[in-house]
Order: C-alpha cells, then structure tokens, then sequence
C-alpha cells in the first residue's frame, strides 16, 4: 500500500475537514433537524450517538471510500482467520476464539482446543463455588490473590471490579502488579494464607516484576505454612510457558493455558480471566463472552456505515490527524467502570503507540492518540473545567447505561442528566449575549467585563455517545470489544502492528542494567544524571 497521504481519498478528507470545520456544531444541527438519525447507529438495545461530531454525509463517504482503498475488509479477513498480522513477532491475533468468534478454518484448527481450556476453568470455578477448594488447614478459600502486570492485570482487575453487582460477595479479590513491597505488603496484610490462593498471571512467565512478587509471595506463604507440599492447594499458573511455571514450583494440574496468539491485553476472555470467573461465576463470564461475540459478528458482517468499531475508529481518526488532537478522553458514567480508562489505555497506546508502518518504514502521520478519562461526574469537578475552557480540543467518549444495577431515589436520573448535559454543553457553550443576558444589569459589578468573559464557553467541542441498557456481564464484552475493534480499524489505517509492543522492551533491558550497577555500586560507563542519582540514593538508603 502506498502511504497514507498519498490516497486521494485521505486528502480529500483533510481538504473536506477544513471546510466543514468553518461551520459549528450548533449551527449544522440548527441546519439538520434530522442528524441524530443520520448519524447514530442502534443495534438492539445499545445506542451509539455520534451525530455530535465535525462530520456530513461526505465526510462519512470519503471514510467509505478510504476504507476501500485501505481494504479493510481484506484485514478483518485475514484478522479472523488466523493469518500472521503480528508481522513482528509472526504471529496470529485470535483471542476472539475464546468467544466463539470461528470461521470454518480456525473453527477446525483451535475449537478442540479452546474447548479443552474453557473446560478446565469451568470446572476448577465448580470446584471454587461448591466450596470443594479447600486450603491445606482444610479452611474453604475465599481470597483470590492475582499477581500479574499490564494485560495479565489490568483486563481482570477493571472486569472484576466492573461486575461486582454479579459477583459472590464472599469472595475477596486482590491484585498485586507493581514491583513496589507496598503493593505486596498491602496486600499480604489483610489475608489468612489458609484461606488464600495465588494466580501468578503471565503469558510469557519471564516478567520480572511479576515473578519477583511471586516468589516473595511464595517465601511468606511457605514461612507461614512451613510445609512446602501447602504450596500445591495454594499456588496456581496461567501461562504459555507451562515448562517455566512448574519450574517456579506450580504442579502441572495447577496450570491454566494460553496460547500464543493471545496478545496480552487482550487475554482477560482467557485463562488470565480466572480471577473474573472466581468472582462472577462461569455462567456470568460465558455472558461476558457472548457479548463480546455478538459484537465480533457485527464488526464482521455490519456494513461499515452502520458498523460501530469502524464508525468510532474513522471520528478518531478525524479528530488525531486532522484536526491536530492529541489525546482522547474516556468518560464513564458509572462507578463500577472506574479502571476502564486505566484498561483501555494499555489496549490503545500499546497497540496503537507506533512510529513504524508495516513496510518497515518511519510514518509520517500522526498515529495512536494519548488515552485517559476518569467516571462521571467526579471529573465533571475537576479536570472538566480544560476540556471546556482550555485551549485543546480533546474529543470524548460518553458511556453510560440506561438502567441502573442500585437504583436508590432519583440519583441516576441526576447522573445520566449529567452525563448528557455534558455532551450538550461541550457543543452548545454559551455565547457573549446568553451570559450577558444571565448577568443582567451591569452596574451590579465591579468586574463585569473579566467575569463575562470567563463565563463565555465557545462550545463546539466533539463527542460521542454509548449508551447501553445496563451494566450486564453481557453488555461489558459488547463494549470492550467495541474498543478491540476500534483499535484494530485505527491500526489498519494507520498501516501499523497494533499487536506488538517492542516500545517497551528497552526500559526493562536498562532497568536490568541499572539494577545491577545499584547493586554492585558500579558507576562506570553511564550519563552523569544517572550518576547523580545512584549517587543521591547510596547515601541515602538503608
Ligand atoms: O511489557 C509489556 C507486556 O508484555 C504487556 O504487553 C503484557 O500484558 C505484560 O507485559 C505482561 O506480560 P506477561 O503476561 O508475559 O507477564
């Protein structure tokens, strides 16, 4: 493929984008009594409202049109049947099998597989939910220790915390990632060790964060029972490298697979979502698949205009190449989603974090977007203030449900109202006259004209809206699967791996080498700032 900004299609959009952009968003809603229904898509019980955004029937054509010259049905093809598109790493990107997403060559080559998996996580959550899973006191477990990092984190940790409503209150999750004891200690000091289990979560089993604290979970658990054969009911692997995990000490039947085409931040539909299971039951976690495969069958057979991932993924597009955003913000508007943004960043920015395209030359555009947001409305009182008022233009996602899992008085109405008055306020803002009008007499103040012109909002601010039903295992993989796909589309445009992650890599190596220089108080051959530091950290530490 030619680069990107040689295709007529992507510079007609630029050329398209200046000129529609010379319109507000409240003057072409004034024009176009019919927009909503324009643009918005509805598939069953799950809204997506993306009429307020800098778009017209053409600009969505010219997507149409890029979509073509890209060949993104081509992609999505060789995506769901298995072809290598990790070009880096060669390998396939099919974590969408676990939910049942087959077509007839993957269905043959991996449903025996997948299977066999499911299988073993279910009938291990039996065992856990019957209270058959018992400690080496004979004590019935009821604390589910996780120690991963990144995607053998973060995925388990927001769905756990996501779906609490639907889950065995009994049941204690904790999670230990960060390499830092506090993380550990915290932890360690709320639980019995009898009625505890550890899930060590690593796809490659060679992180070193994650098995450091997996063997200092080891050692206090050991120094507690003072019987190494207690490890066998209490320690627990899912992991690809089976061979590392019973080297750690795991007994074979203890472990989980995964397969090596599922990347990492994709993998909570897998094995590392036993922590999920273990709180929500099995029949919830098949909910949460089946959400996530309906939404694979729309992204599969949906035309692209009604097509939700491909619609987001094309505004995104938008707003980071053409108008110059760098960064887009993720709002929930609901408590149990509050590790969403945190969840959606690693999926975007390690996927979409890349200055190399698949021809192994330097791009020269703009690729993956800064993600962040935080629930709604608590960032209504603070960092709200810059998306209205500041000087970048930051387009947002609103998510939010119909129906709440608490309904207590009126407090949800108050928090859709908030949710929705956001979006209307970030197109509408509030002109010269309107605040004029609001302050009423002038000699009323001695700093009329500095408080009115604080009080004006230009407005025009883009955003989409996700409404869903409610809070559901169901609904939750319907819109992480949303976003899986969005971020495929964005990286299918861009022409980019969005399943490698080699941008991390030289970090760990230097944090290896400084360890060992920290350790040796060896100070040859590094930059004098490094120096400083080791210096500053020698004298100072215990
Ligand atoms: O360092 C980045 C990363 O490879 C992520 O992509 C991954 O989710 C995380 O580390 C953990 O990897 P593993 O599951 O192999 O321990």
């Amino acid at each position: 493929m030619s680069s990107l900004n040689n295709l007529s299609s992507w510079k007609e959009i630029g050329n398209h984008s200046n000129k529609i952009s010379q319109k507000s968003l409240n003057e072409i809603f004034k024009e176009d009594k019919d927009r909503f229904n324009k643009f918005s898509i509805q598939e069953k019980d799950l809204l997506l409202d993306f009429s307020k955004n800098h778009i017209d029937n053409k600009m969505m054509k010219l997507f149409s049109q890029l979509l073509v010259d890209i060949d993104l049905k081509g992609k999505i093809h060789d995506l769901f049947n298995g072809e290598k598109i990790n070009t880096s790493e060669n390998r396939s990107v099919l974590h969408f099998l676990l939910r049942g997403s087959y077509t007839s060559k993957t269905k043959e080559l991996y449903e025996n597989d997948v299977k066999k998996g499911l299988d073993k996580l279910k009938l291990f959550s039996k065992k856990f939910q019957n209270g058959e899973l018992k400690g080496y006191s004979g004590k019935i477990i009821k604390n589910v220790i996780n120690i991963g990092i990144g995607g053998s984190d973060l995925g388990p940790k927001m769905i756990c915390e996501a779906l609490k409503y639907y889950s065995n209150r009994s049941v204690n999750n904790y999670f230990i990632s960060n390499v830092d004891p506090s993380n550990l200690s915290e932890v360690l000091l709320n639980v019995d060790p009898k009625e505890s289990i550890f899930i060590i979560s690593s796809k490659s089993f060679g992180t070193i964060e994650t098995l450091k604290n997996a063997n200092v979970c080891k050692n206090w658990f050991y120094n507690q029972s003072k019987n190494s054969e207690s490890l066998k009911k209490h320690f627990f692997g899912v992991t690809a490298n089976t061979k590392r995990a019973k080297e750690f000490g795991i007994e074979e039947n203890n472990i989980f697979p995964i397969w090596d085409w599922v990347g990492g931040r994709y993998s909570l539909w897998s094995s590392v979502g036993l922590p999920i299971i273990l709180k929500i039951g099995f029949e919830n976690f098949e909910m949460l698949l089946n959400g996530a495969n309906e939404i694979d069958n729309h992204f599969r057979e949906q035309p692209f205009n009604n097509n939700i991932p491909v619609v987001l993924g094309c505004l995104g597009i938008l707003y980071n190449n053409f108008h110059n955003c760098e960064t887009h913000a993720i709002f929930p508007y609901d408590d149990y989603l509050k590790y969403l943004p945190m969840y959606l960043q690693q999926a975007d920015m390690e996927s979409n974090g890349k200055n190399i395209s698949k021809n192994s030359s330097e791009v020269n555009y703009n690729t993956g977007p800064i993600i962040w947001g935080d629930v709604g409305t608590n960032g209504q009182h603070s960092f709200f203030q810059l998306i209205h008022q500041g000087t970048k233009k930051i387009p947002c996602d609103f998510i939010g449900f119909v129906n709440s899992n608490n309904e207590k008085e009126e407090l949800h109405e108050i928090l859709l109202s908030n949710m929705i008055g956001q979006t209307m306020a970030l197109m509408k803002g509030k002109n010269g006259a309107e605040v004029e009008k609001e302050l009423g007499n002038k000699n009323k103040y001695n700093n009329y004209d500095i408080l009115k012109n604080s009080k004006i909002f230009k407005g025009n601010k883009p955003s989409n809206t996700l409404l869903f039903n409610k809070l559901t295992p169901y609904n939750l993989g319907r819109l992480i699967a949303i976003y899986e796909h969005k971020i495929f589309v964005q990286g299918s445009i861009w022409n980019i791996n969005s399943f490698d992650q080699w941008g991390v890599e030289l970090g760990k190596v230097l944090s290896d080498e400084v360890y060992n220089k920290l350790k040796n108080k060896d100070k040859s051959y590094i930059d004098n700032s490094t120096k400083g530091q080791l210096d500053f950290i020698e004298k100072f530490r215990q």
